[in-house]
């Protein structure tokens, strides 16, 4: 159960024989670190395919900084366990140069769903997660595809390359799983120190302040900004926006379904979150 695998050419027999014994093939791509919204992907993945594979890469090509880069949290043994104890079948965890053994000069760039949200902050970002997904789709050839909604930029992007390059995978998006205070999980809190981790809490609770002005009738999306500033007036805000859920662009007024998303600094933690919301009439 949960075989590690390192390398692709190996990776892709074990998966060839399953997939001649007419198994379909269930893809969870993570950076590993895994906590409980990955382990509700893979859970997920477990009730849908015969084989569920865990990919396990913290991607180079997706950092613009490189103490991001290296301050990730790299917990392979624990990540093993939790795929075993999730059913997993294979644990595909390559090194940087199995996945870029020469200069990657093909990129993947979604344009216009990367104008906005994460995309000025974080340049080049959304090309190198992207790319690196196209490359997991080729290496694995999956059927089913499980995105986290927490990422819901990245999840668009994935969605509209699978349809822009009419790729043979089901994209299946994950409902955000939370802590009890409303913090969306990210590997990335376990930088907070206890004061931040308690601050942190104000992102859900902006977000979710500002779905329930829709849900009472708010259409103005610079009215529903202003009213949940003062919850996020200890942070430093990154952005705070209403945006369709489909194109990404910003809404001025809520019209139909409109995603809430905004990204802040605790210290040098950068959390994003985001909820969405279809307002009644
Ligand atoms: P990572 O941050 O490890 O996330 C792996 C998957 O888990 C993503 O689809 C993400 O949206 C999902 N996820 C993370 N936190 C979640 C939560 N609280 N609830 C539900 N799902 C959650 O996202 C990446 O890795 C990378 O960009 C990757 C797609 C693997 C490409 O390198």
């Amino acid at each position: 159960m949960a075989e590690l695998v390192a390398e692709i050419a190996a990776f892709r027999e074990l998966l060839a024989d399953r997939r001649q014994a007419g198994k379909t093939v269930g893809l969870v791509p993570t950076m590993g670190a895994l906590h409980a919204g990955h382990r509700r992907l893979l859970e997920i993945a477990r009730a849908e395919t015969d084989v569920v594979v865990a990919s396990i890469f913290v991607n180079p090509t997706q950092f613009n900084r490189q103490d991001d880069l290296h301050q990730y949290p790299r917990t392979l043994e624990q990540d093993l366990a939790v795929c075993r104890a999730a059913g997993v079948d294979l644990v595909f965890a390559p090194s940087a140069t199995e996945m870029y053994p020469q200069a990657q000069l093909t990129w993947i760039d979604v344009s216009a769903l990367t104008q906005h949200l994460c995309g000025p902050g974080r340049p080049g970002h959304f090309q190198g997660v992207a790319t690196v997904v196209m490359k997991l789709f080729q290496i694995a050839q999956p059927d089913r595809a499980y995105f986290g909604e927490k990422d819901a930029q990245q999840l668009a992007v994935i969605h509209r390359m699978v349809k822009d390059l009419n790729v043979p995978v089901t994209v299946v998006p994950v409902a955000t799983v939370r802590e009890p205070d409303g913090l969306a999980l990210s590997s990335r809190n376990q930088h907070l120190s206890p004061s931040e981790r308690e601050q942190a809490a104000v992102l859900s609770q902006a977000l979710f302040a500002a779905r329930d002005l829709v849900e009472h009738g708010e259409r103005s999306a610079a009215v529903i900004a202003s009213a949940v500033a003062p919850i996020l007036k200890d942070v430093l805000l990154e952005y705070f926006s209403l945006v369709n859920p489909e194109n990404l662009l910003p809404v001025e007024r809520v019209e139909g379904p409109v995603l809430i998303a905004a990204a802040i600094w605790i210290g040098s933690t950068r959390l994003i979150d985001n909820v969405k919301v279809t307002p009644l009439a």
